[in-house]
């Protein structure tokens, strides 16, 4: 893993993949360093997210964004170093995040006409650069926005998350805590993740899914029923808690991992019209959106350093190291073998002073 390459290396999506993501889906192909013209920038790639979202860009069907093409360079969200500008919005040496290429670097128009959605990093002197995709971004704000507007909890009530132990869902937990002091019960795919749960994090009950009959597991661990319910894996989790849930319940649909492999036909739960009978909502909702909100996309940006800083919000990066690696790295989100967020480095970050 070096900071100065003298070509730039970039996968590729070579398959539509079947089922979940695999690496043998990508090809890793060299090129010349692209150069920049008006009002472009060259971007060296410190950090790429890896993200389930993954999964539904190299489907054939557009999703909330319009499919990856074969054979193009993957699409993901990174965070770099600006290294050449002829952008005075974007100069040399300033940090990024975009969502660019998965590749050493990226030349990117600024935003203009990329659809990169770039903006520069303000740096936090306290806080480490990765915390930025740790705890911001497309995370900390998801978890942010999915419990505080589309959950809206109620002191006392039972929140349960799905994907607990995941990026997104390990923040919806303590958040579920320190905005409304839920009863918060965390469902992962280990006992260790349960553990992690239930102890650094605060929720008051774990439940691995893997290990017996979820709706047993959950009656257990919410006696009083469940109100509100983050979900980020959908399918037979989400019917479990469907047929739990208590009068006016909500549930914020943040993602659907377990049918993102289901291109034909993804799996509804047959007990959706409990809904009905519980007057309950489910609602979906997609963390860019937000971003137009400016004073509450900054409220967030607040809070949640606020929490971070007074040692009530934690977040864990699990880092795979070097470029060559994001191919098999990304089943790892499908696999489970990821606690927290999921990130490739590419590079070295840059110096601060
Ligand atoms: N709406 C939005 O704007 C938005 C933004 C970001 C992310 N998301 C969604 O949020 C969810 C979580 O994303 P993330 O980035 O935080 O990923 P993550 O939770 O860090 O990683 C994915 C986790 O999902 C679990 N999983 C994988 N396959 C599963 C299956 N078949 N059944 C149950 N659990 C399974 C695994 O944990 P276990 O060991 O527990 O199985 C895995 O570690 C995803 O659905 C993603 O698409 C939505």
């Amino acid at each position: 893993m070096g900071t100065k390459a003298s070509v730039n290396r970039s996968w590729h999506l070579k398959s539509r993949p079947v089922g979940a993501l695999k690496d043998s889906d990508f090809e890793l192909r060299d090129s010349p360093l692209p150069p920049i013209g008006k009002g472009q920038l060259l971007i060296r790639t410190v950090y790429l997210s890896l993200d389930p979202t993954h999964r539904l860009w190299t489907r054939e069907k557009a999703s909330y964004m319009p499919s990856v093409k074969l054979g193009d360079v993957m699409r993901g969200f990174i965070m770099g170093v600006v290294e050449q500008s002829n952008n005075e919005a974007f100069p040399q040496g300033c940090v990024v995040t975009a969502i660019l290429g998965w590749s050493l670097y990226n030349v990117s128009d600024g935003g203009v006409a990329d659809g990169s959605m770039i903006s520069k990093v303000e740096m936090d002197p306290r806080l480490p650069l990765i915390a930025r995709f740790g705890l911001f971004e497309h995370i900390g704000l998801t978890s942010y926005f999915g419990v505080i507007d589309i959950l809206r909890p109620r002191p006392r009530e039972t929140l349960v998350v799905s994907g607990a132990a995941g990026a997104v869902g390990s923040l919806a937990v303590q958040i579920g805590k320190i905005y409304a002091g839920c009863r918060v019960v965390g469902v992962a795919g280990t006992d260790d993740k349960c553990r992690w749960l239930t102890g650094e994090l605060g929720a008051d009950a774990a439940v691995n899914y893997r290990k017996g009959p979820l709706a047993e597991s959950l009656r257990k661990a919410c006696p009083d029923g469940i109100d509100t319910f983050f979900d980020n894996v959908g399918g037979e989790c989400l019917e479990a808690v469907l047929d739990q849930i208590n009068m006016n319940a909500r549930i914020a649909m943040c993602g659907a991992i377990s049918q993102y492999g289901n291109d034909e036909k993804p799996y509804g739960p047959p007990n959706i019209y409990n809904l009905l009978m519980k007057r309950a909502r489910i609602e979906g909702f997609i963390v860019l959106d937000y971003a137009a909100d400016k004073r509450w996309w900054a409220k967030a940006h607040d809070d949640i350093t606020n929490w971070h800083l007074q040692g009530r919000l934690k977040y864990r990066i699990d880092v795979v190291k070097g470029i060559e690696n994001a191919a098999k790295a990304v089943t790892k989100l499908f696999e489970g073998t990821n606690t927290g967020k999921l990130v490739v480095q590419l590079s070295e970050e840059p110096a601060r002073n």
